[in-house]
């Protein structure tokens, strides 16, 4: 009985060696390899119109106060009403108050629930810049969250996640079509789009019957997983067949890495997973700064898949495999185009 409960403490006290020694490693691995990440050439953000979603905390929070810290760029910060986007806008107005910036700062309500919400934040953000946009940050998310059904009847990690941003970035690239001016898309994936390891499925796309919501962790990843290979295989179609050899337009998906925000908090994952989550990784200004850096590097090529390596902490093109193929990307495509194509045509 002794000889059980002693072995059980071993192992116990094993795998928490094993655990701080690869944060250490990992915390180590981060300081040698942000020297790179910091490198950013912040002028050349000057003067760009920036959109960004999802800017209340976490990664967009951190991109959106780099940003305003080193260059004299424009934003338009797209979020929900939300406790954390009151206390976000106190923050960031008390920060510029006396600043030249604070006319620089458009906030737009907008909730990506709901289809007429992200139309409405567009054509806000139009009628302040007849000429368009530069950069446009598809950054906003939601993870395993219960699996509830949005106002418009789809699935709310599916909506927020993917299809309310396929919605933004196709009214931008209409409306800058005839534009003789450069748009920057940058969707934010993530490398969960293969956890599970599952082909692209339609069923997860479609309007949803409320009598046969499953309410359990498993399903609510599966939401997350295809909303992340969603955005990997629509920018992988636009590539292939819309914006192909348009050289003012560039689209490309990169993963953040892994990185302490308030996405696992709020959550449904289970509590040790959240704290090993929470505490073995980067903090958000590592993924910004990432983020940045990919946007500014002219050898960014849109087929590839940029992150951070969730082990080694490097960034790396990381190899799409077998569920980002081009007959997925055509089907979702054509999909999404059925979705949305009320709220395309809006002119
Ligand atoms: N953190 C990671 O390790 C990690 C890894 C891979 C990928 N990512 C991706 O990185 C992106 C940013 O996430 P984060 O980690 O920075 O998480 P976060 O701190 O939770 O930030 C998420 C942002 O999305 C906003 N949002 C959620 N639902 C919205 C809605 N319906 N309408 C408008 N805005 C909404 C949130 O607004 P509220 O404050 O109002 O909720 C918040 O501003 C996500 O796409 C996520 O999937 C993160």
């Amino acid at each position: 009985m002794y000889s059980e409960l002693y072995y059980i403490i071993y192992v116990i006290i094993f795998i928490l060696i094993i655990y701080f020694s690869y944060i250490y490693y990992i915390s180590y691995k981060n300081i040698s390899n942000m020297s790179n990440i910091n490198n950013i050439d912040y002028k050349k953000f000057d003067n760009k119109v920036i959109v960004i979603t999802g800017s209340t905390t976490g990664i967009g929070e951190s991109i959106v106060y780099d940003l305003i810290n080193n260059s004299n760029a424009t934003f338009f910060l797209l979020n929900r009403d939300s406790t954390n986007q009151k206390i976000f806008f106190n923050n960031l107005q008390e920060k510029i108050k006396n600043t030249k910036i604070k006319n620089k700062i458009y906030h737009i309500m907008c909730d990506l629930t709901e289809f007429d919400s992200v139309v409405n934040g567009y054509k806000k953000i139009i009628s302040y810049f007849s000429d368009g946009i530069d950069i446009l940050i598809n950054n906003a998310g939601i993870s395993n969250t219960n699996n509830d059904i949005t106002i418009n009847g789809y699935n709310k990690q599916i909506q927020t996640n993917f299809i309310s941003h396929a919605l933004l970035t196709q009214l931008f690239l209409n409306y800058m079509k005839n534009k003789d001016k450069k748009l920057e898309v940058i969707n934010i994936s993530s490398i969960s789009y293969y956890i599970p390891y599952k082909m692209y499925d339609e069923k997860y796309f479609d309007k949803i019957d409320s009598s046969k919501i499953y309410q359990n962790m498993f399903t609510s990843q599966i939401y997350y997983q295809q909303s992340k290979l969603a955005i990997l295989l629509y920018t992988n179609y636009l590539n292939n067949e819309i914006v192909k050899n348009n050289k003012n337009i560039k689209i490309f998906c990169v993963h953040p890495g892994i990185c302490k925000t308030n996405l696992f908090d709020k959550s449904n994952l289970p509590f040790i997973l959240k704290y090993i989550l929470n505490n073995s990784m980067n903090n958000s200004d590592f993924a910004s700064k990432f983020i940045l850096n990919t946007i500014l590097n002219d050898e960014i090529k849109e087929e590839n898949f940029y992150g951070i390596n969730p082990i080694y902490n490097i960034p790396e093109i990381t190899e799409k495999n077998g569920l980002v193929n081009d007959k997925c990307s055509k089907k979702l495509y054509m999909f999404t185009e059925k979705i949305l194509k009320n709220y395309l045509h809006i002119y």
